[in-house]
């Protein structure tokens, strides 16, 4: 049965090019959804996975264009623009398109022919909405952290503009956690306990997810305790929107904990991942990261989740097995990884169907 608010008569972009002027609401980071918002995504997520099928994408499409590789955020969105009846147009940087200039003002004498404020535009009028998963650059993470790749993209874009991972955020996952979260403890995830605990790898990822599950928990009313090796710390910004949204839930709170097992005291979800030293961003991370391989202390294993109270695994994946996580907890009971990459197709189809609906 199809949901009877699909509007089969919304109106088409084919007859003229769109007006610049405000971009409608799109999602750079999660904090971009209001509570009734995030909530009504939710609820389109939980109905989508149900079995609800509804066609509000006819004659819509959706650009994608990926600076980065990807397999579950761009698959899930393939398959959700589908499953909605519309288009959806998938490219990756340097083999379907050109190299963009994001900077404004300059010369542009250098690699990218083509500058953000003209593929913006012009995608803006081929497009209902666009998503983009920007390549950051590696140099600064005091510059990085400003992700201005995508910033550009909504300024200069006339349609909404999701973000697919950026350096700070990745709210499309913390959509899948949050759902994932609320399936396993009920709606009100207020005084659960999350630990969240970094993980070695040799080529860790960068702190997005890390930042958006812990804003989305804290928000949530969860108590969440952080644990990484020195050097491993979090966006300072970030840091300090955490602090203060612990310490409006009477319910939650963060902590920091000196090692995974003392975060893991307790904890009802162990939530792994590996993040790149912020302190030794850029040319110095992938020396750091080397040297972090040999942590061994840090890998999740069943003596770890032991300490938990009954704890189930969490971790966004791609994941790194027995060095991040052993086989065994990946592949026992208690893990919610798979469950967790599952929610990334309703989640995405919820937010799509939140952003283009009545457009
Ligand atoms: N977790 C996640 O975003 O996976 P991909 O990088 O494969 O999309």
């Amino acid at each position: 049965p199809y949901d009877s608010f699909v509007n089969p008569s919304s109106p088409s972009q084919e007859s003229a090019a769109r007006a610049p002027g405000k971009t409608p609401a799109g999602l750079i980071r999660l904090s971009d959804l209001s509570d009734a918002r995030l909530a009504d995504v939710l609820d389109l997520s939980d109905r989508f996975k149900a079995g609800v099928r509804r066609t509000e994408l006819a004659g819509k499409s959706v650009g994608f264009l990926f600076f980065r590789g990807s397999l579950r955020t761009r698959t899930a969105f393939e398959v959700a623009v589908h499953q909605l009846g519309g288009q959806g147009v998938h490219m990756s940087a340097g083999s379907d398109f050109w190299e963009v200039e994001a900077r404004d003002g300059v010369v542009m004498d250098g690699t990218a022919p083509e500058h953000v404020r003209d593929a913006a535009a012009v995608m803006s009028n081929y497009c209902d909405a666009l998503a983009i998963r920007p390549r950051p650059a590696g140099n600064a993470w005091a510059v990085d952290r400003r992700d201005e790749g995508i910033h550009a993209w909504a300024r200069h874009a006339t349609v909404p503009i999701i973000n697919m991972e950026s350096a700070l955020s990745h709210p499309l996952q913390a959509l899948a956690d949050l759902m994932t979260l609320r399936e396993t403890f009920g709606r009100d995830l207020s005084g659960k306990r999350l630990a969240i605990v970094w993980t070695p790898s040799p080529t860790p990822a960068g702190p997005s997810v890390v930042h958006s599950i812990l804003l989305a928990a804290l928000r949530s009313g969860m108590q969440v305790s952080l644990a990484h090796p020195r050097g491993y710390e979090l966006d300072e910004g970030v840091m300090s929107e955490a602090k203060a949204l612990g310490a409006q839930h009477p319910t939650g709170g963060l902590e920091h904990a000196n090692t995974s097992r003392d975060a893991a005291a307790g904890a009802h979800v162990v939530y792994a991942r590996s993040w790149m030293s912020l302190e030794n961003y850029g040319n110095k991370t992938r020396a750091a990261s080397r040297v972090a391989t040999e942590r061994r202390d840090w890998l999740v294993d069943e003596s770890l989740m032991q300490l938990g109270n009954e704890a189930r695994l969490m971790h966004p994946m791609p994941i790194r097995r027995n060095l991040e996580v052993t086989d065994s907890v990946l592949d026992g009971p208690r893990s919610l990884v798979y469950q967790q990459a599952a929610n990334r197709l309703p989640t995405q189809k919820g937010l799509l169907s939140l952003l283009l609906r009545g457009q």
